[in-house]
């Protein structure tokens, strides 16, 4: 086990209270990137009760491996022209991802984009990208639970674990 439920709990709570704060004036949307980060983002949302926002989500889906072709399977819901938006990810490894789609949210002239990232794995950090807000830095591990997946399982484990993937 690398993160237990409480550590993860603590943590949520303390990003929570600072996003509440950061944004207590500019009623932002909080844009959830699916499917990884359903688990945190429920929690997230729940550690900041006093704060008026919008949520929205994107689905992407990745192919080419590893190349950074990604395809938007299932857009926003709302106009962001205008808005303050938070992007909220699961983990960031590549960043290949995270820079596709804030390039993209970028043309649709919000009036500012900022990341919150549950986890940030800078060991195959291929992009330098701005992550305003980090739960957990890891090391060069394959996690999975709390949302995080290996072939679509393991998603609703409560904690974080290492496991060796399949080569
Ligand atoms: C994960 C995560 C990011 C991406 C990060 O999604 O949610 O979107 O990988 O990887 P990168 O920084 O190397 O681009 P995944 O493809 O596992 O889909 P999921 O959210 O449905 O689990």
């Amino acid at each position: 086990m690398l993160i237990g439920e409480a550590q993860l709990q603590q943590r949520v709570q303390e990003l929570g209270r600072q996003i509440a704060r950061d944004y207590a004036d500019h009623e932002p949307v909080v844009v959830g990137v699916l499917r990884g980060v359903v688990v945190f983002l429920a929690d997230l949302l729940r550690a900041m009760p006093e704060l008026r926002c919008e949520v929205d989500f994107l689905a992407i889906s990745s192919y080419g491996s590893g190349a950074g072709v990604v395809r938007i399977e299932k857009d926003l819901e709302r106009s962001i022209e205008g808005r303050h938006v938070l992007l909220v990810e699961d983990i960031v490894d590549t960043g290949l991802t995270l820079r596709f789609i804030l390039r993209n949210l970028e043309t649709r002239r919000p009036a500012s984009l900022a990341v919150c990232t549950l986890l940030d794995k800078p060991a195959h950090r291929l992009v330098t990208l701005p992550l305003r807000y980090i739960g957990f830095s890891i090391g060069d591990v394959f996690v999975v639970g709390y949302g995080l997946d290996l072939d679509q399982r393991y998603r609703n484990l409560r904690d974080i674990w290492v496991i060796d993937p399949p080569d």
